[in-house]
């Protein structure tokens, strides 16, 4: 393993830790003892992936905004430091997991300043638009997050360039200004990117005129943050075939608002149900937003009760079955989900195909699974139905999964957040004792899951 690789690793075992320290969890490693079945009830709160854009629209408001539902991951911790070094003043409120976001005092920040919170995360490439609009300027340091793909920003600036900023490029980072203001702009991106699209939204809302996006992604957490924009006080409609059309204001207020449930966080529990022949109730889990993720749930032989307060996922009986999963934008089904699920597929009897297409470098975790005894071979082409993005690209996206086989004990490093709550259900099933390092990194959207594995009646030991 060569030096540069080792010095990668140490500094994401030491970014690792700081994840788990920063939201209470001292240790870096888990000892699991596998085959116990996990039984149970546990909640989920707010969706990553929703809160941590809704903390950075709080920017644009002229007054506090209000967020519930806030779960306690390190990504929350790294946009409250971000936000607080560019002069917002963030307290909780009353209700546990409540935050009160207070950006009347908005400044600029020193970029060592945002460097030094930025850490891991992509989050800072968001500030962009609130940031221009605010200050004229805003600065974004190079982007971390998981080693999933290349993951560039080219759409990012490529629509911020249209709405009048300038980008600049600097040896530590990208700096921009806006000189003549924002204007809204036809905007159209070659595929629906998440990121992309709340950066049209959180740009398009205070820009001079009309902004039309085409190819937007409509993601849940999209949504719900379309939800709190117009609660702020933008005009933004969503027509048919994944066209948004903004209409600039000149003002936002703050808003008040309970976050949508972590509906990968709520997939990954009964990802862990299954493999493990256990019934976990997931508290706050709700059927609309998991459709897609229901079914292959079903087809693969999981069973689930949809209730007011949550939905029970079980397992219950017989054997699981082989299923073909192509990975996609939603209405499809969710990239986060395929690396929890694939440990049940271990256990199916037949082969199954799973054809990631968002992510040219997800099977990342893989390899651990084989050492501990499944049989999944990884492939560049595109398998199980259409070619996507990554064909002929040279990247292994597809992952051919034969069962049923039975799993057993080692010690495994987490690679990234899904791959990581992935290598803890492998170790949960596993027959044997498994350790599990740097678990830090599950902490960044897995809010309390050691509590949460003690109350599904885990056997484990913390170390480190
Ligand atoms: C968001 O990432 C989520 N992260 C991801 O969840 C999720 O997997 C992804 O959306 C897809 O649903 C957060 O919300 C913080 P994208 P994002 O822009 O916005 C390419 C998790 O585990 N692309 O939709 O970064 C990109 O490389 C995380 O919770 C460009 O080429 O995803 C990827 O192949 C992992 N150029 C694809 O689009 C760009 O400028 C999808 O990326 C932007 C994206």
């Amino acid at each position: 393993m060569n030096d540069a690789r080792q010095h990668d690793d140490a500094n994401e075992r030491g970014s690792a830790q700081n994840h788990g320290a920063s939201v209470g969890l001292t240790a870096d490693k888990i000892t699991i003892r596998g085959g116990i079945p996990l039984v149970g009830r546990i909640e989920v709160k707010g969706a990553k992936n929703l809160v941590t854009k809704a903390m950075v629209a709080a920017l644009l408001g002229e007054t506090p905004s209000v967020l519930k539902d806030v779960p306690n991951i390190s990504d929350v911790r790294i946009v409250r430091g971000l936000l607080e070094v560019h002069g917002v003043k963030v307290t909780e409120g009353d209700e546990p997991g409540t935050l009160v976001l207070d950006p009347v005092d908005v400044e600029s920040a020193h970029f060592a300043a945002i460097d030094a919170h930025a850490g891991s995360s992509r989050i800072p490439i968001l500030f962009c638009g609130p940031l221009l609009h605010r200050l004229g300027e805003a600065f974004i340091p190079d982007l971390g997050g998981c080693r999933i793909g290349d993951r560039p920003i080219d759409f990012h600036l490529e629509v911020l360039r249209k709405f009048g900023a300038v980008v600049e490029k600097q040896p530590n980072g990208i700096r921009m200004s806006a000189p003549n203001g924002l204007k809204g702009a036809k905007l159209e991106l070659p595929y629906p990117s998440v990121g992309a699209t709340e950066q049209v939204l959180l740009t398009a809302v205070r820009a001079e005129g009309l902004t039309e996006l085409k190819g937007a992604a409509i993601e849940p957490e999209i949504m719900d943050l379309i939800n709190i924009l117009q609660k702020m006080g933008a005009i933004i409609t969503v027509d048919t075939d994944r066209v948004i059309r903004i209409e600039g204001v000149a003002r936002l207020v703050g808003y008040n608002h309970r976050a949508l449930f972590d509906r990968n966080e709520a997939a990954s529990w009964a990802a862990a149900a299954l493999a493990t022949d256990g019934d976990i109730f997931v508290g706050g889990a709700r059927q609309a937003e998991m459709i897609t993720f229901l079914n292959v749930f079903r087809k693969v032989g999981g069973a689930f009760d949809i209730c007011d307060d949550g939905i029970r996922f079980y397992h219950p009986g017989g054997d699981l079955k082989p299923v073909i999963i192509e990975t996609g934008v939603h209405p499809g089904f969710m990239t986060d989900w395929q690396q929890p699920l694939v440990i049940a597929l271990t256990k199916a009897h037949g082969t199954s195909i799973v054809h990631e297409t968002v992510y040219e470098q997800r099977f990342g975790f893989v390899d651990a699974l084989v050492e501990m005894g499944a049989t999944i071979q990884i492939h560049k082409e595109c398998l199980g139905g259409h070619t996507c993005r990554f064909g002929q690209r040279n990247f292994n996206h597809s992952a051919v999964i034969t069962g049923p086989t039975k799993l057993r004990g080692a010690d495994i490093i987490v690679p990234d957040l899904r791959g990581g709550f992935s290598h803890l259900i492998a170790a949960l099933s596993a027959e044997g004792t498994s350790t599990v390092s740097n678990v830090g990194i599950i902490s960044r959207g897995y809010e309390n899951f050691i509590g949460k594995l003690r109350l599904l009646g885990a056997d484990f030991d913390l170390e480190g």
